[in-house]
């Protein structure tokens, strides 16, 4: 793990054995690895556990549950040693501020708008009103586009110095650099690192090209 780094590896591989060992190889050239579904799904919530013992873990649960739901969740997301936990806004303050106090010294990063072009049917039009449900439900940090400057400029804008992790780079067409330039503190990454033939390497030079910009 990086402290320096601004690249964050989105480890969306579900052969258990390879994401392990690129996990740990790719670990020093990243501030953290983010876990979603596939993975947790496929080796069991213990990865959690496992890559905390050298990394930095996100979990991209994208809670987006009642307060009590999502705060069983979130303590046993606890439980196991993440760093931090990605939830969803648009259920409401309440059910986020139920994932922030189950979170204890985790970060919670809430989704304001999304990658994907879908988002732009619905959830990309609100994300001011996004911002505010998460300030008040007491975030960390929020999650937004690498892909749409547009969009990340505007939620830079409101969103003052609070953190900014940022997916959408490489397979859905954003680029590490431009996304930092507009406004991202950390850009998430999968499988533009993992389906490398050399996904060390890729990753380091992603990890360099951003190290240059501070
Ligand atoms: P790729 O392979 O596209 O993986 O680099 C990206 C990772 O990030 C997740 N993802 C998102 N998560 N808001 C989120 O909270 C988004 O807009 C978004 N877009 C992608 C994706 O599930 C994968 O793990």
């Amino acid at each position: 793990m990086s402290d320096g780094s601004r690249l964050i590896l989105a480890l969306d591989l579900v052969d258990v054995g390879r994401a392990l060992r690129m996990a740990q190889d790719i670990s020093p050239h990243c501030f953290a690895i983010k876990v979603n579904w596939p993975i947790i799904l496929h080796a069991g919530p213990q990865i959690i556990r496992e890559i905390s013992r050298f990394s930095r873990v996100i979990c991209d649960l994208k809670l987006a549950d009642i307060p009590n739901t999502n705060r069983l969740i979130v303590e046993r997301v606890r439980e196991l040693g993440a760093w931090g936990v990605i939830a969803h806004s648009f259920v409401g303050q309440d059910s986020l501020r139920a994932v922030v106090e189950a979170a204890g010294d985790m970060k919670v990063f809430s989704v304001v708008a999304m990658s994907h072009p879908g988002a732009s049917d619905l959830l990309n039009r609100f994300h001011d009103m996004l911002i505010d449900i998460s300030m008040k439900a007491g975030v960390y940090g929020f999650v937004a586009p690498g892909n749409n400057e547009a969009v990340l400029r505007q939620i830079r804008a409101r969103a003052g110095g609070m953190k900014i992790i940022s997916p959408g780079i490489g397979a859905q067409g954003g680029d590490e650099v431009s996304a930092v330039a507009a406004g991202a503190d950390y850009v998430i990454v999968g499988r533009k690192i993992y389906q490398a033939s050399d996904p060390v390497k890729v990753a380091m030079e992603i990890d360099q090209r951003l190290s240059m910009m501070l």
